[in-house]
């Protein structure tokens, strides 16, 4: 049986950073779900399609087809044979990502892909259904969040790393959006289940996020 550590969160909160540091020290495979939905946006975006078009997104939903691969342990997405990576983390791709998301058709695809890696595997995956529908029965369950204000600042900074300056108010104005969103929507919204760990790494460093983490599998393991 593989080990499955599940970590949900809204946007920013610092998932994807926490779940690849806890995957490297664990040797588990980290699996990147928001990558996935992303991949299927920008294929969405090359088709045309417009966000609010459920019959066209479902249509063309069986012409995506998404795979992952690794390479130095970093997570690749492969759309219809092409490595779109580098192409995914734009907000346009972002945005079209959260609004594809809410249906069913595009979820239940990528559900069933994310399930049949973690069968296979040992995985640290994050996403925001992934106590609640993908593997709810995972080993150890995570709800990791931060303020609204501590998450726009990290995205400021991580844009500005990129050369993009954006005012802090409209970032934060964006992510209570995105967070309304992938909170509300019919279709698996991200919500804490009883039994996931909250940790609000608001004031943490990411040491004491993979620490407390970490702790939870070793005691999970017995060890
Ligand atoms: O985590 P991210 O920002 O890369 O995710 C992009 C969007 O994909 C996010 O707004 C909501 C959606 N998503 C989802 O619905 N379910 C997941 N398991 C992961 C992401």
């Amino acid at each position: 049986m593989s080990f499955c550590v599940a970590i949900d969160g809204p946007a920013g909160a610092g998932k994807s950073t926490v779940a690849k540091a806890v995957a490297a020290e664990m040797n588990f495979i980290y699996v990147d779900t928001g990558a996935m939905y992303r991949a299927m946006a920008l294929f969405f975006l090359r088709k045309g399609i417009a966000a609010d078009d459920e019959e066209a997104v479902a249509a063309a939903c069986p012409e995506a087809d998404i795979s992952i691969a690794y390479e130095n342990g970093a997570q690749q997405v492969i759309l219809n044979g092409e490595n779109v990576s580098g192409l995914i983390r734009t907000e346009e791709v972002g945005g079209m990502a959260s609004a594809t998301s809410v249906y069913r058709t595009v979820r239940e695809k990528l559900v069933e892909l994310q399930q049949a890696l973690a069968k296979r595997t040992d995985v640290v995956m994050d996403g925001r259904d992934i106590a609640t529908v993908v593997l709810p029965g995972a080993d150890v369950k995570i709800y990791l969040t931060a303020s609204t204000a501590v998450r726009a600042k990290r995205r400021r900074n991580e844009l500005a790393e990129k050369g993009v300056t954006r005012p802090l108010e409209e970032i934060e104005q964006d992510i209570i959006e995105r967070d309304y969103r992938d909170m509300h929507r019919e279709n698996s919204p991200l919500t804490r289940v009883g039994d996931a760990v909250l940790i609000d790494s608001s004031e943490m460093t990411l040491r004491e996020v993979v620490d407390a983490i970490e702790t939870l599998i070793r005691k999970k393991r017995g060890e």
